[in-house]
């Protein structure tokens, strides 16, 4: 496994690549997650690149950039073992100059959710991606449908940019009592991490109501408050129910809607969602 740190390095390790590349971009502290992303990438590709990089620009407070958790050995070693090809490492001072004047907006997906709960996420996300998507020239990129307006910001950019890359989308890996893998779980204390569970409990009561039949946006996210409610340790960001394209608020929902959720224990901040649908998957239930 060849590791650039230079763009100029992964240029070059990129050439040498033959077939198509497929590229699993992330922010390090690897689990379960971004290795599912990585092992379909590594069967549907030719060549499998990885990159790992904390984004500064993605990261709205300062405090919460220095406590992401952060062990590259770990990664490199998870992403050898993984059968990736090459793994672009960067510096910040080598994706960003100081007087960097480009950056990617993309609008109306970003509105609601964690756009608006985030300012100023959604432009670090999709200008960092852009760059990497230049540097790495990947045929595929695969995400994780846990950051399902990410996803959608991303096919967004890709159709506006014309970048000939097709967006593959994995689904949430769980832990075996729902929570959604993420990076931000090892920063949870025992007791923190019990409460955490109650996302997925939330998600799992807004999909037995709406296999009931319940389509009314209103009810829907009540449900889930009130599951969030019963856990003293969550602080509720946000709860929405909406339309899964246009990502808009649902007064009544469709055949489908996408539930999420946002929500703070202690200090870290944790997103989950479902697809609402007439029957429950066999992950909702
Ligand atoms: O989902 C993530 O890990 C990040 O937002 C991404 C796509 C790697 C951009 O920094």
């Amino acid at each position: 496994m060849r590791v650039a740190s230079t763009i100029a390095e992964m240029r070059a390790v990129r050439r040498s690549l033959t077939g198509g590349v497929g590229f699993v971009p992330t922010l390090g502290a690897l689990h379960e997650g971004h290795l599912s992303l990585v092992r379909a990438s590594v069967e549907q590709n030719a060549r499998t690149v990885a990159s790992v990089f904390v984004n500064p620009t993605q990261f709205g407070d300062p405090a919460d950039f220095d406590r992401y958790p952060r062990d590259t050995d770990r990664d490199l070693e998870l992403l050898r073992e993984a059968g990736v090809d090459a793994v672009f490492l960067p510096p910040a001072s080598e994706i960003y100059a100081a007087d960097d004047s480009t950056f990617v907006e993309v609008e109306q997906v970003t509105e609601g959710l964690e756009g608006e709960h985030r300012p100023g996420h959604f432009r670090g996300v999709a200008t960092v991606v852009t760059k990497l998507f230049n540097i790495v020239a990947p045929r595929r990129a695969y995400f994780g449908q846990k950051d399902a307006q990410q996803l959608a910001v991303l096919r967004r950019l890709v159709r506006d940019l014309h970048f000939d890359i097709e967006i593959v989308a994995m689904p949430t890996v769980r832990e075996p009592d729902g929570l959604a893998m993420s990076s931000r779980n090892a920063l949870l204390s025992p007791e923190q991490r019990r409460a955490a569970a109650g996302l997925y409990r939330a998600l799992q009561r807004a999909q037995q109501l709406f296999s009931a039949g319940e389509r009314d946006g209103e009810r829907l996210r009540g449900v889930m408050r009130e599951a969030l409610g019963g856990e003293p340790l969550a602080q509720v960001d946000y709860v929405s129910v909406a339309d899964p394209a246009s990502l808009r608020e649902a007064d009544s929902a469709g055949e489908t809607a996408l539930a999420s959720l946002a929500v703070r224990i202690g200090a870290v901040r944790l997103i989950d969602n479902a697809i609402l649908t007439p029957h429950a998957s066999r992950e909702m239930t």
